[in-house]
């Protein structure tokens, strides 16, 4: 049962191409469908238009079981299971926008050969609300946790997979389990609604912990403690485990700022507020610009000042820029009179960051800087000649390293001043 499932994808972006390519490493026949004509037209050529690590290398080997198209009604054909990845991004109200699932389902029209395994991640409820529309057409939620950056390894080795199914599409439920089987992970059965939830409360669970750790390493900076030690010390403690425990400058990205908003909205929408959420989020906005003070700290006023942002990127590899800190960054930098220069490895940063400058490399940021910004730890950062190359190249010898990755003793040893993240 498990092989030679035919797949459908409606939606090829990130999460979408992700899903095609493992899929068909697994052995199934996928036929991915997206309305950007060119974007299908480059795949078919094999061609992968984001940065995501082993992604290229899966499409390739696999190209003769991935099938691009613009057209919804082949896929149709072809598959009965159908991986909805559209993109739900946050309207002004802070609602999800719909629209491109709901395109999905008008296109469908009424069938009950279909299933829409819904992938994009959606508000809680948002499936019932389809299944009552569409009487018929079969429904499963079945959320990703992929990371960007190690989106194949995750989607290979996942945790659990999580498949919600309400009685009436319970057969394809054990279909989409199935899908997974070879994978060994535990899957999690569930209603729709809770599968709903059980991905937006993942995701505010672990930005909980990130703005948790980052309030930790506030205080620690004030009473002389180390919050890398600190968060060594909790996370070998199994029930609160040590990932998502690294204190930095925010988290940003495409999920977590937008579902932990979501999951705030759908319980503001109810009329239950949501006290701890709206704290996670806040912590986050300050601690994004938490290094202003510090470059104040040993700058003065930062008029005039050439301050270099490296990274731009919301982690590092990936190309993706969304809700990234850097972009705060650079325009509360230039808001307090600074220049700023910006690099990164990957990320086209071109137009993203006000009136910054956009370097080639980070020589170019860091020379004649008066300090450097680590916002995002690209490996290549720490392999910088610091001491021999960058030092005599910089106006002031500051590093704010904002993700806790250099080396601080060797940059002290090597006469820089170091400031790090709670430590
Ligand atoms: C996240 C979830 O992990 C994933 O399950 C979901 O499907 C999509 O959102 P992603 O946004 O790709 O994945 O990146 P992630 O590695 O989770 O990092 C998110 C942000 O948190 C980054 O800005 C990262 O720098 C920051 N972060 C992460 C920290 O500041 N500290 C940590 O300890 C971990």
């Amino acid at each position: 049962m498990a092989a030679n499932e035919p797949i459908g994808v409606v939606g090829v972006g990130w999460v979408g191409l992700v899903t095609a390519a493992c899929m068909a490493e697994l052995g199934h026949e996928v036929f991915a469908r997206d309305i950007v004509e060119e974007k299908v037209r480059s795949l078919s050529r094999g061609e992968v238009p984001i940065h995501e690590p082993g992604l290229p290398e899966l499409v390739e080997k696999n190209a003769g079981r991935l099938h691009f198209t613009t057209e919804m009604a082949e896929v149709a054909d072809r598959a009965e299971l159908l991986f909805c990845c559209v993109d739900t991004p946050p309207t002004y109200s802070g609602d999800a926008d719909l629209s491109r699932v709901e395109a999905v389902v008008e296109e469908l029209g009424r069938t009950d050969r279909h299933a829409l395994v819904m992938k994009s991640t959606v508000p809680v409820g948002t499936g019932r609300a389809i299944q009552r529309r569409r009487e018929g057409l079969g429904y499963v939620s079945n959320p990703e946790f992929l990371k960007e950056g190690t989106a194949v390894h995750d989607f290979m080795n996942p945790d659990r997979v999580v498949v919600g199914a309400n009685h009436a599409s319970a057969r394809f439920g054990e279909r989409v389990a199935a899908l997974y089987q070879p994978l060994g992970a535990p899957v999690v059965h569930t209603d729709v609604a809770s599968a709903e939830m059980i991905k937006l409360a993942s995701n505010a669970f672990l930005a909980t912990k990130i703005s948790f750790i980052n309030e930790i390493a506030n205080v620690s900076e004030e009473v002389g403690a180390d919050v890398d030690e600190v968060a060594r010390g909790m996370g070998l403690d199994g029930r609160i485990g040590s990932r998502f425990l690294r204190a930095g400058v925010g988290y940003g990205g495409s999920c977590f700022p937008k579902d932990v908003q979501a999951l705030k909205q759908l319980a503001g929408n109810t009329g239950y507020h949501f006290q701890l959420l709206t704290s996670v989020i806040e912590v986050n906005e300050l601690q994004k610009r938490r290094t202003i003070g510090k470059l104040q700290k040993h700058l003065g006023s930062l008029v005039g000042k050439e301050i270099a942002l490296l990274g731009v990127a919301f982690k590092p590899d990936t190309d993706d820029t969304r809700e990234a800190t850097s972009l705060v960054l650079s325009g509360r930098l230039q808001g307090e009179g600074a220049n700023v220069r910006a690099y990164d490895p990957v990320a086209d940063a071109d137009g993203m960051l006000g009136g910054a400058r956009v370097c080639e490399s980070a020589l170019e940021a860091l020379d004649g800087a008066d300090a450097a910004v680590v916002v995002t730890e690209w490996p290549e950062f720490a392999e910088l000649d610091w001491e021999g190359e960058i030092k005599p190249r910089m106006r002031v010898p500051l590093v704010v390293d904002g993700r806790n990755f250099l080396d601080r003793d060797g940059l002290r040893a090597a006469g820089f001043t170091y400031e790090g993240i709670g430590r």
